[in-house]
């Protein structure tokens, strides 16, 4: 592991060790709205504080993009780390196993190590680019399924934002006619993991925020997989719109995320 990467496990841990200890009494947590059906926890800005200070101790001079608090560190550094401090907040918040902290660097504006550490099943993601993708100490590859009816996509309900509901149903519908099943497990770090470890051959998800998905693209594509926005350019972490799937997979599936939206 690389001393960058190493630090962002420290930080990851530290935090999960709170998270674990939160989990037991739900009930006693302040949570704010954000926005409908958007909630922000003390949990999720406590843990953004123990990343962010592990971080800067090690990275001083680094700069840092975090969900709940913004920026911190120094605005001209070519090293960004983008974090999402708690993936999945509305999982935790209902007791509900399915949540994870992630960690990426971004090294002059491409992202090149992610850290994502999955609490309850204490199960830590890693990669760095152009190093493959470990899980725990064991490399993972994307699935080698090619017939989309033998596939598993996963994705995201637009819940916060609706406004593109009915061409999201048009497209689950079709998927869900097409494959052998879709999946909504809450946190869309997480569901890119599972693209990169083959347990789901596909995944799509409308309108999310870099920190959702700076980490788990970048396991994605150092497993084999191929990470497109919906018209299968690059602009995914721009546009929050993605497409992650084995390759084989991808070019089956983003015609028909791509043929709703024009
Ligand atoms: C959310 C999760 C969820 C996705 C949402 C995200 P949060 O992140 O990743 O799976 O569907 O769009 O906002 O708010 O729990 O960090
Ligand atoms: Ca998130
Ligand atoms: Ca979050």
């Amino acid at each position: 592991m690389n001393a960058m990467i190493n630090t962002a496990v420290k930080a990851a841990r530290n935090a999960a060790k709170m998270m674990l200890r939160a989990s037991a009494n739900l009930d006693s947590l302040k949570v704010e709205t954000k926005a409908f059906n958007d909630f922000v926890s003390e949990i999720d800005k406590e843990s953004e504080r123990i990343i962010v200070e592990t971080l800067l101790q090690a990275y001083p001079k680094h700069k840092i993009r975090a969900e709940e608090g913004g920026a911190y560190g120094q605005e001209d550094s070519e090293y960004e780390w983008i974090i999402d401090p708690l993936d999945g907040t509305t999982n935790f918040l209902h007791g509900h196993p399915q949540y994870c902290i992630s960690i990426a660097l971004a090294t002059k504006g491409q992202i090149t190590e992610g850290v994502i550490y999955d609490v309850e099943r204490n199960n830590l993601y890693t990669a760095a680019r152009g190093k493959g993708l470990y899980l725990n100490d064991r490399r993972m590859r994307v699935s080698k399924r090619i017939n989309l009816n033998e596939c598993l996509i996963s994705t995201g309900f637009p819940v916060v934002d609706q406004s593109m509901m009915d061409t999201y149903l048009a497209i689950l519908k079709d998927i869900l006619g097409k494959t052998a099943g879709a999946r909504r497990e809450g946190a869309a770090a997480l569901d890119l993991c599972n693209v990169a470890c083959g347990r789901v051959d596909g995944f799509f998800e409308f309108n999310l925020k870099p920190w959702d998905i700076a980490a788990g693209s970048l396991m994605v594509q150092e497993a084999g997989g191929i990470v497109t926005d919906f018209q299968g350019n690059e602009t995914w972490l721009e546009t929050g719109n993605i497409v992650a799937a084995n390759p084989k997979v991808l070019a089956q599936l983003l015609p028909i995320v791509n043929k709703y939206l024009s």
